[in-house]
C-alpha cells in the first residue's frame, strides 16, 4: 500500500510515526535520561503507616552513607505552597492538594518522607534504606467496609453533583415486564505506564527548569510556579518524549521534591519513580461498587434505567469515578435514575486512568444489558439496536453525528456473531469452553479551551508548527504534522513540528482524548491569520499578483501555494508570495475558537466491542483469542496510529477484564502488589487477534470532522469479555477481574 504524504489524501492516511525510528533505535531522549553535570539521584523513604504523626526520623546514618549529598525531610525541606489539585483550579495538574514535605503528618501509606540525594541511584538507594522514621500511628479508614461505614456522599465532577434523573425510574423498574437488577464491583488500580514516572531538574537562578514525563506541560508548569512561589516564566517544562500516559502522568510530589532538594543542594536532580514507588506515589484508577437495574417492556424497549454508583475516593482529590458517564448517552430509555456517591478512604489520591468513569461503568451497564437480554431471550446485539436514542437521552439535545447502528452491524458482521450460539455452554473444544461476547462503548468528544499553535512558513515552502502538545506514543506528532501538511498543502517531508513544552503556545492536555481536535482547531485558526497576514503584506496589495485583492476567505491552497477559491488556475508558490512581501519567513501565533461545539451537539465516539472467549473446564483459565473492534469516531485522520489507539485501549480492557487488581493490605493501607510480577498486565502471550475497523464518517460539527480515540478503546472490553465467558460456561462474574478461582 502505499501512503500518500501530500495533497487531500494526508489526512487518514496511515503515515508512520515521526518518533517511531528515534523510540526503537534508543535515540529518544526521555525524562529520566537528560544529561546534566553534577546530577544527583533521589531515593524516597515511604512511610509505612496509613495515617499518623513522623515521630522520629534517624536519617545520621544515611547521611553519613557514601555518596550522599542531602536528606531532606519535612525538618529541612524549603518553603513549599501545597499544589493546586487537578480539577480545583484552572491550572491544576497536581493529583491532591495536599502540601509536600511540610510538616510531620502522614496521610497514606507509601506517603514519602525523606529524601535521600546521592551521587548514583544505587547509593541513594542504599542510603534510603537506612532512614529509620518511627510514627505515632492513628486510626485510618483502609478498608472498603470502614470506608462506607464512614459515610457517603453524593460526587462531583468540576464542581457539579453527578445526579442525572429523568421520570421515575423506581416506580418503572417495579412496573416493568422484565428487569434486571444487580451489583458489580472494580477494583483499584495502579498505573503502569512503560515509561515509570521520572524528572530531571534544574535551578538556572531562579528558573526551575524541568523535564518531566508529564501529559499537561503547561498546567504543571503553572502548577509549580504556585508551589515554589514563582512567575509562571520563571519554569519550563518540557517532556518531548512520554513513554506513556493514561492519565497517570500528571504532577505527583516525587516531581515537587525533586525540585525543592534540587534548590537545597544548587546541584541538579534526577527523580526516577522505581516501579513500586509509582504505585507509592502516584494514584490510578479508584474501586468502584455499582448497582444496574434495567426495566424492559417484552420487546425489548428500556423503561427504567438505573445506575448507581459508589467509588473511593481521598478527602484531598477532586477526580471521583464518574461511572454513569456512558449510561447518560448510549440508550433510549423511558426514565433515568444515574448517581454516583463516595466514600473516603486514607490512601494515595485516586487518579484518572483511561476513560475514567466509562471504563468500570461499562462493565456495570453492558453486563446488564448482557443480563437482560437473556431474560428476555433477545439476541444481545438486537437488544441494544432496539434502544438506539434518536437525540441524546435526558437532555434531548442532537447527535451531532452518531452512526453507532452502523459500527454494531459492521462489527457483529465482521465477527461472525451470527455463529454463537444462545445458549451458554453449547461449544466445547477439547478442555475449552468457547463462548462469545459483546458490549458498546461510548466516550464523550471533548476540546477544551486553551488550544494555540504557532505556525511559520519558512522559504521553500516548508511550514513549522509548534504547540505545547504531546507526544506519548499515540501519534501526536505525525498527526499534527499531517494537519498542517494539508492545510498548506506542502508535503510531509516540508513539515517541522515542535511541541512538548510548556515555553510553547497553548494550553494542550493529552487527556480527555481532545488533544488532537484542540491542536486541528488551532492549526486552523494560526492558518488563516497566517495567510491573512501573507496577503495582506505582499499579493494583494501588489500589481501583477494573481492572487490581488484577495483575503484569507477568499483563497484556497493547492500545490504548496495560494490559490484564488474561485480560480484555482490563479496560483503562487509560497516563496513568491514571501518575496512580495519582502519577508524571508512569516509567522503566525493563533488561539483555538472556543469549544462552541461542545454545547450545542451531543457529540461523542461509538464503539462495539465482540470477544472470543474461552474458558478451561480444568483449570478456569480463561484466554480471548479474538476481538473485534468496531468504532465510530468521526473522521480518522492516521489510519495506522489510529489502529494502534484503538488496540492498546482493547489490550488496557483485556488486563481490567482479567488481571489487574491492586491489592491493599487493610490492616496497614498499604499496597500489596507494587511489580509487575505480581501486578498482572496482559503480555504477548495474553494478546490474541484483535481487529479493528471504523466508520471513518466526519463529523460535520468537529474541527476536521474527528472524535477523540484515546479512550474508547478500553471501554466495553470488560463486558464483553465477562459476557462472553457467561456464554461460553454459563457464570457470570460481576466482580472485576475475572481470575479462575471466579470460575471453579
Ligand atoms: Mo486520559 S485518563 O484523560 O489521560
Amino acid at each position: 500500500m502505499s501512503t500518500p504524504t501530500t495533497g487531500p489524501d494526508v489526512l487518514g492516511a496511515p503515515v508512520p510515526r515521526r518518533d517511531g525510528r528515534v523510540k526503537v533505535t534508543g535515540t529518544a531522549r526521555f525524562a529520566a535520561e537528560v544529561p546534566m553535570p553534577g546530577l544527583l539521584y533521589a531515593a524516597f523513604v515511604h512511610s509505612t503507616v496509613a495515617k499518623g504523626r513522623i515521630t522520629g526520623l534517624d536519617v545520621a546514618a544515611a547521611e553519613n552513607s557514601p555518596g550522599v549529598a542531602l536528606v531532606m525531610t519535612h525538618r529541612n525541606a524549603p518553603p513549599m505552597a501545597a499544589p493546586p489539585a487537578f480539577a480545583l483550579h484552572p491550572m491544576g495538574a497536581s493529583g491532591d492538594n495536599l502540601p509536600v514535605m511540610r510538616d510531620d503528618r502522614v496521610r497514606w501509606n507509601g506517603q514519602a518522607v525523606a529524601v535521600v540525594l546521592a551521587d548514583t541511584q544505587e547509593r541513594a538507594d542504599r542510603a534510603a534504606e537506612l532512614v529509620t522514621p518511627s510514627y505515632a500511628a492513628e486510626p485510618a479508614v483502609t478498608t472498603w467496609s470502614a470506608a462506607k461505614a464512614r459515610g457517603t456522599a453524593r460526587a462531583s465532577n468540576y464542581g457539579m453533583p453527578l445526579t442525572t434523573v429523568s421520570g421515575d425510574a423506581d416506580a418503572a423498574l417495579s412496573a416493568a415486564a422484565v428487569s434486571v437488577d444487580h451489583t458489580y464491583t472494580t477494583p483499584r488500580e495502579s498505573q503502569n505506564a512503560m515509561e515509570p514516572h521520572a524528572a530531571t531538574v534544574v535551578w538556572d537562578g531562579d528558573t526551575l527548569v524541568v523535564h518531566d514525563c508529564t501529559q499537561l506541560v503547561s498546567q504543571v508548569a503553572v502548577s509549580l510556579a504556585e508551589v515554589f512561589g514563582l512567575r509562571p516564566d520563571q519554569v519550563r517544562v518540557s517532556a518531548p518524549f512520554v513513554g506513556g500516559g493514561f492519565g497517570g502522568k500528571g504532577l505527583w510530589s516525587y516531581l515537587i521534591l525533586a525540585a525543592a532538594a534540587a534548590r537545597m543542594t544548587r546541584r541538579p536532580v534526577r527523580a526516577a519513580l522505581s516501579r513500586e514507588g509509582v504505585y507509592r506515589l502516584v494514584g490510578g484508577r479508584t474501586l468502584t461498587e455499582q448497582r444496574v437495574a434495567i426495566g424492559a417492556r417484552a420487546d425489548g424497549r428500556f423503561d427504567a434505567i438505573i445506575h448507581t454508583g459508589l467509588m473511593a475516593m481521598t478527602e484531598h482529590n477532586a477526580v471521583p469515578e464518574a461511572v454513569t458517564s456512558a449510561t447518560g448517552a448510549l440508550y433510549a430509555a423511558g426514565s433515568f435514575r444515574l448517581e454516583v456517591d463516595r466514600a473516603l478512604m486514607d490512601t494515595v489520591a485516586n487518579f484518572y486512568m483511561r476513560a475514567p468513569g466509562e471504563a468500570p461503568g461499562s462493565f456495570a451497564l453492558e453486563s446488564a444489558i448482557d443480563e437482560l437480554a437473556h431474560e428476555l431471550g433477545i439476541d444481545p446485539v438486537e437488544l441494544r439496536l432496539r434502544n438506539e436514542p434518536e437525540t441524546e437521552p435526558v437532555t434531548g439535545r442532537p447527535f451531532s453525528s452518531r452512526h453507532a447502528v452502523e459500527a454494531y452491524r459492521a462489527g457483529a458482521e465482521r465477527f461472525g456473531w451470527s455463529a454463537r450460539s444462545a445458549v451458554p455452554r453449547a461449544r466445547r473444544e477439547g478442555e475449552w469452553w468457547v463462548g462469545a461476547g459483546t458490549a458498546a462503548a461510548t466516550y464523550p468528544y471533548v476540546r477544551f479551551p486553551g488550544g494555540a499553535a504557532r505556525l511559520v512558513l519558512q522559504p521553500g515552502g516548508r511550514v513549522g508548527v509548534e504547540a505545547a502538545a504531546h507526544e506519548m506514543g499515540m501519534g501526536t506528532a505525525t498527526v499534527l504534522a499531517q494537519i498542517t501538511a494539508e492545510r498548506f498543502a506542502v508535503p510531509l517531508t516540508a513539515v517541522s513540528v515542535s511541541y512538548g513544552d510548556s515555553t510553547l503556545p497553548g494550553v494542550i492536555m493529552a487527556a480527555g482524548s481532545q488533544q488532537t481536535a484542540s491542536l486541528a482547531a488551532a492549526v486552523a485558526a494560526a492558518h488563516r491569520e497566517l495567510v491573512g497576514g501573507l496577503l495582506a503584506a505582499g499579493a494583494a496589495a501588489g500589481t501583477g499578483s494573481p492572487l490581488a485583492g484577495c483575503t484569507a476567505d477568499t483563497v484556497a491552497t493547492r500545490d504548496g501555494g495560494l490559490c484564488r477559491l474561485d480560480d484555482p488556475d490563479a496560483w503562487e508558490p509560497y516563496d513568491a508570495l514571501l518575496a512580495r512581501a519582502g519577508l524571508t519567513e512569516l509567522r503566525a501565533e493563533q488561539a483555538a475558537p472556543p469549544p462552541a461545539e461542545m454545547g450545542a451537539w451531543s457529540i461523542h465516539s461509538y464503539g462495539a466491542v465482540f470477544a472470543e472467549v474461552r474458558v478451561n473446564d480444568v483449570t478456569g483459565e480463561v484466554r480471548v483469542p479474538r476481538i473485534v473492534g468496531s468504532f465510530d469516531c468521526g473522521r480518522i485522520l492516521n489510519a495506522r496510529t489510529a489502529a494502534g489507539q484503538f488496540r492498546g485501549g482493547i489490550i488496557m480492557g483485556l488486563g481490567m477484564a482479567l488481571m489487574e487488581e491492586t491489592q491493599v493490605d487493610g490492616r496497614t493501607g498499604r499496597i500489596m502488589n507494587p511489580s509487575l510480577s505480581e501486578y498482572h498486565l496482559p503480555v504477548h502471550a495474553d494478546v490474541g487477534d484483535i481487529d479493528v475497523i471504523w466508520t471513518g464518517i466526519p463529523d460535520p460539527r468537529t474541527p476536521l470532522g474527528a472524535h477523540g480515540i484515546g479512550e474508547i478503546g478500553i471501554v466495553g472490553v470488560a463486558a464483553a469479555v465477562a459476557n462472553g465467558v457467561y456464554n461460553a460456561v454459563g457464570v457470570r462474574v460481576r466482580d472485576l477481574p475475572i481470575t479462575l478461582d471466579k470460575l471453579l
